[in-house]
Protein backbone atom coordinates (compact mmCIF):
# COMPACT_ATOMS: atom_id res chain seq x y z
CA UNK A 1 0.00 0.00 0.00
CA UNK A 2 1.23 3.97 -0.41
CA UNK A 3 0.57 5.99 2.12
CA UNK A 4 0.42 10.14 1.35
CA UNK A 5 0.75 10.56 4.91
CA UNK A 6 3.04 7.97 6.32
CA UNK A 7 6.15 6.48 5.42
CA UNK A 8 6.25 2.64 6.41
CA UNK A 9 8.88 0.55 6.77
CA UNK A 10 10.00 -3.10 8.38
CA UNK A 11 13.49 -3.18 9.61
CA UNK A 12 14.11 -6.74 10.71
CA UNK A 13 11.03 -7.68 13.05
CA UNK A 14 10.22 -3.76 13.84
CA UNK A 15 7.33 -2.27 12.03
CA UNK A 16 8.40 1.47 11.57
CA UNK A 17 5.55 4.20 10.97
CA UNK A 18 6.69 7.98 10.28
CA UNK A 19 4.27 10.66 10.21
CA UNK A 20 5.06 12.53 6.89
CA UNK A 21 3.12 16.04 6.68
CA UNK A 22 6.04 18.19 7.04
CA UNK A 23 4.46 21.33 6.08
CA UNK A 24 1.90 20.95 8.63
CA UNK A 25 4.34 19.93 11.07
CA UNK A 26 2.86 16.62 10.97
CA UNK A 27 -0.72 17.74 12.31
CA UNK A 28 -3.12 14.50 12.26
CA UNK A 29 -5.98 14.59 9.32
CA UNK A 30 -8.55 12.36 8.52
CA UNK A 31 -6.31 10.84 5.99
CA UNK A 32 -3.63 10.36 8.47
CA UNK A 33 -5.87 8.80 11.02
CA UNK A 34 -6.72 6.74 7.70
CA UNK A 35 -3.60 5.62 7.16
CA UNK A 36 -2.34 5.48 10.84
CA UNK A 37 -4.97 2.59 11.24
CA UNK A 38 -4.64 1.02 7.33
CA UNK A 39 -0.34 1.11 8.75
CA UNK A 40 -1.24 -0.82 12.19
CA UNK A 41 -3.55 -3.11 10.63
CA UNK A 42 -1.29 -4.44 8.37
CA UNK A 43 1.84 -4.67 11.06
CA UNK A 44 -0.54 -6.71 13.60
CA UNK A 45 -1.75 -9.36 10.93
CA UNK A 46 2.19 -9.59 10.12
CA UNK A 47 3.96 -12.34 12.34
CA UNK A 48 7.07 -11.11 10.82
CA UNK A 49 6.56 -7.97 13.26
CA UNK A 50 6.52 -7.88 17.32
CA UNK A 51 7.24 -4.00 17.85
CA UNK A 52 5.89 -1.33 16.25
CA UNK A 53 7.63 2.13 16.25
CA UNK A 54 6.21 5.87 15.87
CA UNK A 55 8.02 8.57 14.92
CA UNK A 56 8.08 12.11 13.03
CA UNK A 57 10.82 14.42 12.27
CA UNK A 58 13.39 16.52 13.91
CA UNK A 59 11.04 19.55 14.37
CA UNK A 60 7.76 17.62 15.51
CA UNK A 61 6.10 14.62 16.59
CA UNK A 62 2.79 15.82 15.35
CA UNK A 63 1.54 19.22 16.84
CA UNK A 64 -1.96 18.05 17.14
CA UNK A 65 -4.82 17.85 15.63
CA UNK A 66 -5.42 19.62 12.16
CA UNK A 67 -6.68 23.03 13.19
CA UNK A 68 -7.13 24.02 9.27
CA UNK A 69 -9.75 20.40 9.01
CA UNK A 70 -11.16 20.97 12.12
CA UNK A 71 -11.89 24.80 12.16
CA UNK A 72 -15.69 24.65 10.07
CA UNK A 73 -16.80 21.69 11.81
CA UNK A 74 -19.59 21.86 14.29
CA UNK A 75 -21.05 19.50 16.83
CA UNK A 76 -23.67 17.68 14.93
CA UNK A 77 -20.65 17.04 12.69
CA UNK A 78 -18.61 15.69 15.36
CA UNK A 79 -21.26 13.76 16.78
CA UNK A 80 -22.82 12.55 13.51
CA UNK A 81 -19.42 10.95 12.41
CA UNK A 82 -18.24 10.06 16.17
CA UNK A 83 -15.01 12.54 15.06
CA UNK A 84 -11.92 10.94 15.92
CA UNK A 85 -13.34 7.93 17.79
CA UNK A 86 -11.26 5.69 16.03
CA UNK A 87 -8.31 7.41 16.30
CA UNK A 88 -6.23 5.16 18.65
CA UNK A 89 -4.64 2.93 16.18
CA UNK A 90 -1.58 2.45 18.67
CA UNK A 91 -3.78 1.91 21.88
CA UNK A 92 -6.16 -0.93 20.04
CA UNK A 93 -3.44 -2.63 19.01
CA UNK A 94 -2.31 -5.64 20.41
CA UNK A 95 1.52 -5.47 19.31
CA UNK A 96 3.62 -3.04 21.42
CA UNK A 97 4.29 0.24 19.90
CA UNK A 98 7.47 3.03 21.03
CA UNK A 99 6.51 6.49 20.43
CA UNK A 100 9.96 7.92 19.44
CA UNK A 101 9.48 11.78 19.88
CA UNK A 102 11.71 14.49 18.76
CA UNK A 103 10.50 18.40 18.42
CA UNK A 104 6.90 19.29 19.28
CA UNK A 105 3.87 16.71 20.29
CA UNK A 106 0.97 18.76 21.00
CA UNK A 107 -2.72 18.44 21.10
CA UNK A 108 -3.30 15.10 19.28
CA UNK A 109 0.27 14.90 18.98
CA UNK A 110 1.15 14.46 22.72
CA UNK A 111 -2.12 12.04 22.42
CA UNK A 112 -0.86 9.57 19.63
CA UNK A 113 2.13 9.57 21.88
CA UNK A 114 0.67 8.43 24.82
CA UNK A 115 -1.39 5.77 22.93
CA UNK A 116 1.85 4.10 21.84
CA UNK A 117 3.12 1.97 24.73
CA UNK A 118 5.99 3.53 26.34
CA UNK A 119 7.37 7.11 24.78
CA UNK A 120 11.16 7.53 24.32
CA UNK A 121 11.75 11.48 23.73
CA UNK A 122 14.91 13.12 22.15
CA UNK A 123 16.32 16.30 24.40
CA UNK A 124 14.53 19.01 22.39
CA UNK A 125 11.06 17.40 22.60
CA UNK A 126 8.27 19.57 23.97
CA UNK A 127 4.80 18.09 25.44
CA UNK A 128 1.68 19.61 26.01
CA UNK A 129 -2.03 20.00 25.64
CA UNK A 130 -3.00 23.47 24.06
CA UNK A 131 -6.42 22.79 23.29
CA UNK A 132 -7.36 25.01 25.78
CA UNK A 133 -6.41 27.86 23.96
CA UNK A 134 -8.14 26.69 20.87
CA UNK A 135 -11.69 26.76 23.53
CA UNK A 136 -11.78 23.48 23.18
CA UNK A 137 -10.64 20.42 25.07
CA UNK A 138 -8.50 17.27 24.13
CA UNK A 139 -10.68 14.67 22.87
CA UNK A 140 -7.98 11.91 21.93
CA UNK A 141 -7.08 10.99 25.53
CA UNK A 142 -5.63 14.20 26.72
CA UNK A 143 -7.24 14.99 30.12
CA UNK A 144 -7.68 10.94 30.53
CA UNK A 145 -4.23 9.15 29.56
CA UNK A 146 -2.25 12.33 30.88
CA UNK A 147 -3.94 12.11 34.27
CA UNK A 148 -2.76 8.41 34.51
CA UNK A 149 0.25 8.93 33.73
CA UNK A 150 1.92 12.01 35.06
CA UNK A 151 -1.41 12.73 38.10
CA UNK A 152 -3.44 15.34 38.59
CA UNK A 153 -1.40 18.11 39.89
CA UNK A 154 0.27 17.92 36.65
CA UNK A 155 -2.48 17.13 34.23
CA UNK A 156 -4.26 19.99 35.29
CA UNK A 157 -1.49 22.34 35.02
CA UNK A 158 -0.72 21.13 31.16
CA UNK A 159 -4.74 20.69 30.88
CA UNK A 160 -5.76 24.13 32.13
CA UNK A 161 -2.61 26.62 31.03
CA UNK A 162 -1.90 24.85 27.70
CA UNK A 163 1.73 25.20 28.80
CA UNK A 164 4.52 23.50 26.69
CA UNK A 165 6.78 20.89 29.08
CA UNK A 166 10.38 20.31 28.22
CA UNK A 167 11.63 16.76 27.53
CA UNK A 168 13.22 16.11 30.95
CA UNK A 169 10.14 17.56 32.79
CA UNK A 170 8.41 15.08 30.72
CA UNK A 171 10.85 12.36 32.20
CA UNK A 172 10.72 13.82 35.73
CA UNK A 173 7.02 13.51 35.85
CA UNK A 174 7.12 9.98 34.14
CA UNK A 175 5.47 10.56 30.48
CA UNK A 176 8.63 9.22 28.85
CA UNK A 177 10.74 6.53 29.60
CA UNK A 178 14.26 8.27 28.46
CA UNK A 179 15.32 11.18 27.38
CA UNK A 180 18.60 10.91 24.78
CA UNK A 181 20.28 13.15 22.64
CA UNK A 182 18.57 13.85 19.53
CA UNK A 183 20.87 12.40 17.41
CA UNK A 184 20.38 9.30 18.95
CA UNK A 185 16.62 8.81 18.98
CA UNK A 186 16.11 6.60 16.38
CA UNK A 187 19.07 3.83 17.33
CA UNK A 188 17.53 3.93 20.82
CA UNK A 189 14.07 3.37 19.91
CA UNK A 190 14.66 1.13 17.76
CA UNK A 191 17.29 -1.28 19.67
CA UNK A 192 14.44 -1.26 22.09
CA UNK A 193 11.84 -2.27 20.12
CA UNK A 194 14.29 -4.98 18.37
CA UNK A 195 14.79 -5.85 21.80
CA UNK A 196 10.83 -6.60 22.33
CA UNK A 197 10.95 -8.17 19.15
CA UNK A 198 12.99 -10.90 19.75
CA UNK A 199 10.99 -11.75 22.65
CA UNK A 200 7.91 -14.90 22.69
CA UNK A 201 4.93 -12.58 21.31
CA UNK A 202 2.44 -14.32 22.78
CA UNK A 203 4.16 -13.40 26.22
CA UNK A 204 5.31 -9.72 24.48
CA UNK A 205 1.12 -9.19 23.33
CA UNK A 206 -0.05 -10.71 27.04
CA UNK A 207 2.28 -8.09 29.06
CA UNK A 208 1.28 -5.09 27.57
CA UNK A 209 -2.12 -5.96 27.93
CA UNK A 210 -2.12 -6.65 31.62
CA UNK A 211 0.05 -3.25 32.35
CA UNK A 212 -3.05 -1.45 30.18
CA UNK A 213 -5.29 -3.17 32.59
CA UNK A 214 -3.47 -1.71 35.47
CA UNK A 215 -5.51 1.59 34.38
CA UNK A 216 -8.44 0.14 34.21
CA UNK A 217 -9.12 -2.61 37.16
CA UNK A 218 -9.51 -2.13 40.47
CA UNK A 219 -6.04 -4.40 41.96
CA UNK A 220 -7.48 -7.21 42.94
CA UNK A 221 -9.08 -8.19 39.34
CA UNK A 222 -5.96 -6.99 37.87
CA UNK A 223 -3.66 -9.37 40.37
CA UNK A 224 -6.57 -11.81 39.45
CA UNK A 225 -6.22 -11.20 35.95
CA UNK A 226 -2.59 -11.22 35.78
CA UNK A 227 -2.31 -14.84 37.41
CA UNK A 228 -4.78 -16.42 35.06
CA UNK A 229 -2.37 -15.14 32.27
CA UNK A 230 0.97 -16.11 33.70
CA UNK A 231 -0.50 -19.45 33.81
CA UNK A 232 -1.92 -19.49 30.68
CA UNK A 233 1.31 -18.65 29.12
CA UNK A 234 2.89 -22.04 30.58
CA UNK A 235 1.05 -23.45 27.32
CA UNK A 236 2.89 -22.00 25.25
CA UNK A 237 6.66 -22.76 23.11
CA UNK A 238 7.75 -19.41 24.41
CA UNK A 239 7.80 -20.51 28.03
CA UNK A 240 9.54 -23.91 27.06
CA UNK A 241 12.01 -22.49 24.89
CA UNK A 242 12.52 -19.43 27.52
CA UNK A 243 13.08 -21.76 30.61
CA UNK A 244 15.16 -24.57 28.82
CA UNK A 245 17.78 -21.77 26.86
CA UNK A 246 18.10 -20.03 30.68
CA UNK A 247 19.14 -23.73 32.28
CA UNK A 248 21.11 -25.05 29.21
CA UNK A 249 23.24 -21.44 29.69
CA UNK A 250 22.34 -20.40 26.04
CA UNK A 251 20.20 -17.65 24.33
CA UNK A 252 16.42 -18.70 23.69
CA UNK A 253 15.39 -18.82 20.07
CA UNK A 254 11.51 -17.95 20.21
CA UNK A 255 9.93 -19.06 17.63
CA UNK A 256 6.74 -16.50 18.46
CA UNK A 257 3.91 -19.04 18.26
N1 LIG B 1 -2.98 22.00 12.55
C1 LIG B 1 -2.80 22.48 11.31
N2 LIG B 1 -1.67 23.10 10.92
C2 LIG B 1 -0.69 23.24 11.82
C3 LIG B 1 -0.80 22.76 13.14
C4 LIG B 1 -2.02 22.10 13.49
N3 LIG B 1 -2.22 21.57 14.71
N4 LIG B 1 0.34 23.06 13.81
C5 LIG B 1 1.14 23.70 12.94
N5 LIG B 1 0.53 23.81 11.73
C6 LIG B 1 1.05 24.43 10.52
C7 LIG B 1 1.00 25.95 10.62
O1 LIG B 1 -0.29 26.43 10.31
C8 LIG B 1 2.05 26.34 9.61
O2 LIG B 1 1.49 26.23 8.33
P1 LIG B 1 1.56 27.50 7.31
O3 LIG B 1 3.03 27.66 7.06
O4 LIG B 1 0.79 27.02 6.12
O5 LIG B 1 0.95 28.65 8.02
C9 LIG B 1 3.10 25.22 9.75
O6 LIG B 1 2.42 24.12 10.37
C10 LIG B 1 4.26 25.60 10.60
O7 LIG B 1 3.75 26.04 11.85
P2 LIG B 1 4.23 27.42 12.54
O8 LIG B 1 4.58 28.43 11.51
O9 LIG B 1 3.17 27.80 13.52
O10 LIG B 1 5.55 26.91 13.27
P3 LIG B 1 6.22 27.49 14.60
O11 LIG B 1 7.52 26.78 14.73
O12 LIG B 1 6.19 28.99 14.61
O13 LIG B 1 5.24 27.01 15.80
C11 LIG B 1 3.90 25.41 17.03
C12 LIG B 1 5.12 25.65 16.10
C13 LIG B 1 4.15 26.06 18.39
C14 LIG B 1 3.76 23.91 17.18
C15 LIG B 1 2.64 26.05 16.39
O14 LIG B 1 2.54 25.61 15.05
C16 LIG B 1 1.36 25.68 17.08
O15 LIG B 1 1.04 26.21 18.11
N6 LIG B 1 0.59 24.72 16.49
C17 LIG B 1 -0.72 24.33 17.01
C18 LIG B 1 -0.59 23.47 18.23
C19 LIG B 1 -1.95 23.09 18.76
O16 LIG B 1 -2.73 23.94 19.17
N7 LIG B 1 -2.26 21.78 18.79
C20 LIG B 1 -3.54 21.28 19.29
C21 LIG B 1 -4.50 21.06 18.16
S1 LIG B 1 -6.13 20.61 18.76
C22 LIG B 1 -6.05 18.95 19.07
O17 LIG B 1 -5.02 18.32 18.92
C23 LIG B 1 -7.33 18.31 19.53
C24 LIG B 1 -7.19 16.93 20.06
O18 LIG B 1 -7.11 16.73 21.24
C25 LIG B 1 -7.23 15.79 19.17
Amino acid sequence: MTYETLIVETVGRVGVIRLNRPKALNALNSTLADELRAAFAAFEQDDGIGCIVVTGSEKAFAAGADIKEMAPRSFIDNFSANYMANWDSPARSRKPSIAAVAGFALGGGCELAMQCDLIIAADNARFGQPEITLGIVPGLGGTQRMTRAVGKAKAMDLVLTGRMMDAAEAERCGLVSRVVPLAELMDVAMTAAETIASMSLPAVMTAKELVQRAHELPLAEGLRFERRAFHALFGTDGQREGMQAFLEKRKPQFNRA
